[in-house]
């Protein structure tokens, strides 16, 4: 099964972390938007799996990975998978935005993944940030088993 995850992490580099414990087990190419001037989605139509994250901005996944993501070549029989790191609250309302893309490409979403992260963003800064530490390693064990079960559930 060949597998990608693409990714946002431009706040503290919290869901570059979840991404790469991801990766490790998918045995999956990474791809850090950020880094990327342009990136032709088209590239991804040779993938079994695609995940895509981001940290959450303004209850959404960031603005860059939702327009990467409403790019993607249409899927014939292809599975994503979706994940954030988040400041608060639950995560479910976050990723409806960015399911809705995907799904409407044709793409099974096959899991959703989601995790604290470390949050500075504005007034929080004086209290030094909430979820210090986030992800632990904990988080990362949880996203390593996370990617376990997809890669069985997928032929
Ligand atoms: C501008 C901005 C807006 C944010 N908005 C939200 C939000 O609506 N909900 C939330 O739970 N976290 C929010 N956060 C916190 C980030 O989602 C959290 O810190 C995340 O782990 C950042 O991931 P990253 O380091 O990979 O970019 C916001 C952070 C910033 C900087």
């Amino acid at each position: 099964m060949k597998s990608i995850i693409c990714f946002v992490s431009t706040h503290h580099g919290n869901t570059r972390r979840v991404a790469d414990a991801m990766a490790r087990v998918l045995d999956a190419d990474v791809l850090d938007l950020d880094a990327e001037d342009d990136v032709d989605p088209a590239i991804l139509g040779e993938y079994d799996l695609i995940g895509l994250g981001s940290g959450i901005y303004a209850l959404r996944h960031h603005p860059r990975l939702l327009h990467f993501a409403s790019r993607l070549p249409p899927a014939r029989d292809g599975a994503a998978f979706l994940f954030s790191t988040r400041g608060f609250g639950p995560p479910g309302p976050y990723h409806l935005s960015l399911r809705r893309r995907v799904e409407d490409l044709g793409y099974r979403v096959v899991g959703e993944f989601s995790c604290r992260g470390y949050d500075t963003f504005g007034p929080l800064s004086i209290i030094g940030g909430i979820n210090r530490g986030k992800p632990d390693e904990a988080d990362l064990e949880r996203a390593a088993d996370f990617a376990g079960s997809l890669s069985e559930g997928i032929d």
